[in-house]
C-alpha cells in the first residue's frame, strides 16, 4: 500500500500519475483539509502535521510514503525520513532542474506557495541546478484555495494569473514551473496565458516513476484506493470528477472517510 498525502486536493495530481504508472498498486490518499492551506503556515506547524500524518500512514501499513506537496516536502521531508527510517519517503520539489536544462531564453519562473517560495530548500535547489539561469520565484497566495473550492478558471483567476506572470513573461521566461501540486489543476487556465511564449513544467510523472522504482512488488495489490480527509471527506471524493479524475472512482471500495489526527 502506497500512502500519499497533501494539505488537500493538490496531491490528487500526483496520485493520478502514480495510478497510471502503477495501475495495480493499492493507495491510501490523505488530505489534511482541516488545515489547508499549508502555504501560509509556519514551518514548525507544517512539520508537526507532516510527522503526525507520516506516522499515521506508517501505522496503517504503508510501505512507501509520498509527500505529494511541495510545501510539506520543503519544510519537513528530511525530518520525516529520519522519523521513519524503514520506510522510503518520496517528496516532490519544483521542477527547477528540467526547466533550467530546457530553457532557451535563460530565464525561468517558479510558481509556489508563500512557504515554498521563502524556503531554504528552494534556494538550494536553484543554486544547485539553475546556477546559470535567471529564476523568478513567484508566490501565489490564494491559488491553492481556489483549487480547494474548484474555482479553476473563473475571470478572477485569469486576472490573478496575468498579474503574477506578466512581468516574468515580459522579461523572457520560457519555462514556468508549477511548484505546488494544486497548480496542476490550474494548468488548463494557465496554458492559454503563456501560449507561444512559455511551457509549463510539472513533475508529477517524474515522482510517479520514482515510486515505480521504490514500490514493493511483493504485495498482493489490486489497485484499490482509500480516501481519507481530516475534514469534509465528501468533498474530497466529489472533487475527483470535477478535477478530471473520474477514472479513479471505480478503485474506491468505500466512501471517503474522516479521520481525526
Ligand atoms: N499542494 C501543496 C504544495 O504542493 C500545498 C498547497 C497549500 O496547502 O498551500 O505546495
Amino acid at each position: 500500500m502506497i500512502g500519499i498525502f497533501d494539505s488537500g486536493l493538490g496531491g490528487l495530481s500526483v496520485l493520478a500519475a502514480i495510478a497510471k504508472a502503477l495501475p495495480a498498486a493499492d493507495m491510501r490518499y490523505l488530505a489534511d483539509t482541516a488545515y489547508v492551506p499549508y502555504g501560509n503556515k509556519d514551518e514548525a506547524f507544517i512539520r508537526a502535521r507532516v510527522l503526525k500524518i507520516g506516522r499515521y500512514l506508517a501505522d496503517q501499513g504503508c510501505s512507501l510514503i509520498v509527500v505529494a506537496c511541495n510545501t510539506a516536502t520543503a519544510a519537513a521531508v528530511t525530518m520525516l525520513r529520519s522519523a521513519l527510517p524503514n520506510i522510503p519517503v518520496v517528496g516532490i520539489e519544483p521542477g527547477i532542474k528540467p526547466a533550467a536544462h530546457s530553457t532557451r531564453s535563460g530565464r525561468i519562473a517558479v510558481l509556489a506557495t508563500e512557504s515554498t517560495a521563502r524556503s531554504m530548500r528552494l534556494s538550494s535547489l536553484i543554486q544547485r541546478y539553475a546556477g546559470n539561469v535567471c529564476v523568478d520565484v513567484i508566490a501565489c497566495p490564494g491559488w491553492a484555495n481556489r483549487v480547494e473550492s474548484l474555482q479553476l478558471d473563473d475571470p478572477g483567476f485569469t486576472e490573478s494569473a496575468h498579474h503574477h506572470l506578466a512581468q516574468t513573461l515580459e522579461a523572457g521566461a520560457d519555462r514556468i514551473v508549477l511548484g505546488c501540486t494544486h497548480y496542476t489543476f490550474l494548468a488548463p487556465a494557465l496554458t492559454p496565458l503563456v501560449a507561444g511564449r512559455a511551457q509549463l513544467v510539472d513533475v508529477a510523472e517524474a515522482v510517479a516513476r520514482q515510486c515505480r522504482r521504490l514500490a514493493s512488488t511483493a504485495e498482493n495489490s489490486q489497485g484499490r484506493l482509500i480516501l481519507q480527509a481530516t475534514a469534509h471527506p465528501e468533498r474530497l471524493q466529489a472533487a475527483l470528477p470535477a478535477l478530471g479524475l473520474a477514472q479513479l472512482l471505480p478503485r474506491l471500495q468505500e466512501a471517503a472517510a474522516q479521520i481525526d489526527i
